[in-house]
């Protein structure tokens, strides 16, 4: 990833360290797990949900050290739903993160396991997190477990599925895009503002500003989709077609959803810009989104 920002680099940089280590050595007759899990999580993803949360903790506080361990749990969870979406029953997908998906080298079987261990290890490491401190930090986990749930994430990934080979509306396509990627992004977000103890006015802003981001990333990733290389994307190319999907651009077409996407990204900026706190490295982060080309 090519953001111009410092800290944005930094953060991933102490993620994808916390991430590594935290895989290290664990195991014995069950080390396949842990070697299946490490492989997708170390494959190389760009950290955005748990860059997210950083970003919007550190507008209150500096001690992001202090809550890593909570945005490593988002990038397990995340990365957990793509070992899912991967899988032969779902998108059936050969490539993820520049390297062959899990169940290709795994199997099956496997990458079931190591995703639902990803989702289990995210959720120790909350609980252990939650231990010894107040009311905030358990809000702020129970935020990001609520948003990958069935009326989040995964709830989502079923109307996705449900939407193969046939038509769906625009209030569910909306639903859709809302809830199998705006909820986590959304998630990482608000989260970390309770977690910081922002007021509740800032976090309505922030709720929205989350909302429209979560749209705008996915509009994004069904227009690369379409337009983006397969060797750039480190995923194939295509795949929503192959499996015929409903996506924003099946209802809109190419060029609405470009638009809407610049649109969604001037109003999320907008929010960044009105919360008289130093905003610059979101706004970084959410330009990078709208120009990225993985
Ligand atoms: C891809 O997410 C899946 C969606 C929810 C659209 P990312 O584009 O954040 O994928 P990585 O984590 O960088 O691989
Ligand atoms: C995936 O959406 C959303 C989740 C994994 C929750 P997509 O199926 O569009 O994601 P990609 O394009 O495979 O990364
Ligand atoms: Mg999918
Ligand atoms: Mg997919
Ligand atoms: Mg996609």
């Amino acid at each position: 990833m090519k953001i111009n920002d410092g800290l944005v680099e930094k953060l991933k940089c102490e993620l994808d360290e916390y991430l590594k280590d935290y895989m290290k050595g664990k195991g014995s007759y069950n080390k396949r797990v842990y070697e299946a899990m490490a492989y997708s999580l170390n494959a190389g993803g760009k950290r955005i949900r748990p860059i997210l949360f950083l970003l919007t903790y550190m507008l209150y506080k500096d001690n992001y050290r202090e809550v890593i361990d909570v945005a490593a749990s988002i990038e397990m969870i995340h990365t957990y739903s793509l070992i899912h979406d991967d899988l032969p029953a779902m998108d059936n997908d050969d490539l993820r993160r520049g390297k062959p998906t899990n169940h290709k080298v795994f199997g099956g079987a496997i990458a079931l396991l190591a995703g639902d261990g990803l989702l289990n290890e995210a959720m120790n490491l909350m609980f252990r997190h939650c231990i010894g401190k107040g009311q905030n930090a358990l809000r702020a986990c129970s935020i990001i477990s609520e948003s990958t749930g069935a009326e989040g994430m995964v709830g989502g990934q079923t109307v996705d599925i449900l939407s193969e080979n046939t038509r769906i509306s625009r209030d569910q396509l909306y639903y859709m895009h809302s809830k199998k990627t705006g909820a986590l992004i959304k998630g990482s977000i608000i989260s970390a503002a309770v977690h910081a103890s922002a007021a509740e006015q800032e976090i309505k802003k922030l709720d929205y500003y989350g909302r429209k981001l979560g749209l705008a990333f996915q509009i994004k990733d069904d227009i690369l989709d379409v337009t983006g290389d397969t060797a750039v994307l480190g995923k194939t190319a295509n795949s929503d077609l192959n499996n015929n999907k409903t996506t924003f651009i099946t209802a809109y077409g190419l060029d609405k959803c470009r638009e809407m996407c610049s649109l969604i990204t001037g109003e999320c900026m907008d929010v960044l810009k009105g919360l008289k706190r130093d905003t610059s490295h979101l706004e970084n982060l959410t330009l990078f989104l709208l120009n990225r080309e993985k």
